[in-house]
């Protein structure tokens, strides 16, 4: 780690993003979306699922904290988004590599897009956590997870939460959960290391190493969204090589 204090959190940020977002982070074109069953982990007080309904994109959000009330959440996320944003004002190398105040607006669209539509269609929404999914194998065409995975992992192992809670061992657990439920395609985001100098996160390649010893495909697309500078700023997408391929 560097000499400057580092971004770090003591739990979760309950912290989300708009559908323009998850299309930068996860490399992806609408298009590519349309008739697919999508399963979000972890949604967050994200507007992906809500907006992705608009064009045939039938989206399952999942996430611990979606056992709450609606007020709750709504409190919790806002509490969060300022608590991250006064963070990245201090700590200028964390911050977005745009306009903060762009970045923060896009957080709270998505919080009020997202709490209109957990009471409008509750049936998008499901309180589970990882690495454990009440789904059945193979539920989902694509599988997308953003800003857990990796990030999340302890302050010394490139992540940025206090405490050990999301190790290797659990990853290696989560990711096999979320392979055992997708037929086809998954994409993880991000992959590189947060409180050092641009590097693919230390956590990145045991994870490939797993995904192709269970039969899958692994390549690192860079991705344009501009919360992190462009070196190493790739989205993990894991192909099923084959029907028969057990997780
Ligand atoms: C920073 S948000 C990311 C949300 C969204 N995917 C995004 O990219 O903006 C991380 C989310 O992970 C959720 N979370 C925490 N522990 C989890 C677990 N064990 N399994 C699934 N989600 C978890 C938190 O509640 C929080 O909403």
């Amino acid at each position: 780690m560097s000499g400057r204090a580092p971004f770090s959190l003591p739990r979760v940020a309950f912290f989300g993003r708009t559908l323009a977002e998850y299309l930068q982070c996860f490399c992806l074109d609408a298009k590519e979306l349309r008739g697919l069953r999508v399963l979000d982990c972890p949604g967050g007080p994200g507007s992906f699922a809500a907006e992705a309904a608009a064009f045939g994109c039938e989206v399952t959000a999942v996430d611990p904290a979606y056992e709450a009330s609606t007020d709750d959440l709504e409190r919790r996320a806002s509490a969060d988004i300022d608590a991250c944003i006064a963070q990245m004002r201090a700590k200028p190398w964390s911050a977005p590599v745009g306009d903060l105040e762009t970045y923060a607006a896009a957080k709270r669209e998505a919080l009020g897009r997202f709490i209109e539509d957990f009471r409008a269609n509750p049936q998008r929404y499901r309180a589970a956590s990882l690495p454990t999914l009440p789904f059945a194998d193979r539920q989902f065409d694509m599988v997308l997870s953003g800003h857990l995975l990796f990030l999340y992992a302890p302050l010394a192992e490139d992540g940025f939460l206090e405490g050990h809670r999301f190790d290797l061992a659990w990853h290696h657990e989560a990711i096999g959960e979320l392979a055992r439920v997708c037929s086809a395609e998954m994409r993880l985001y991000p992959t590189l290391a947060l409180n050092t100098a641009p590097r693919r996160h230390c956590y990145a390649s045991p994870i490939e190493a797993d995904l192709e010893a269970r039969g899958w495909r692994c390549s690192f697309l860079p991705s344009v969204y501009a919360q992190y500078p462009p070196s190493w700023n790739d989205c993990l997408v894991a192909r099923r090589l084959s029907a028969a391929t057990p997780t």
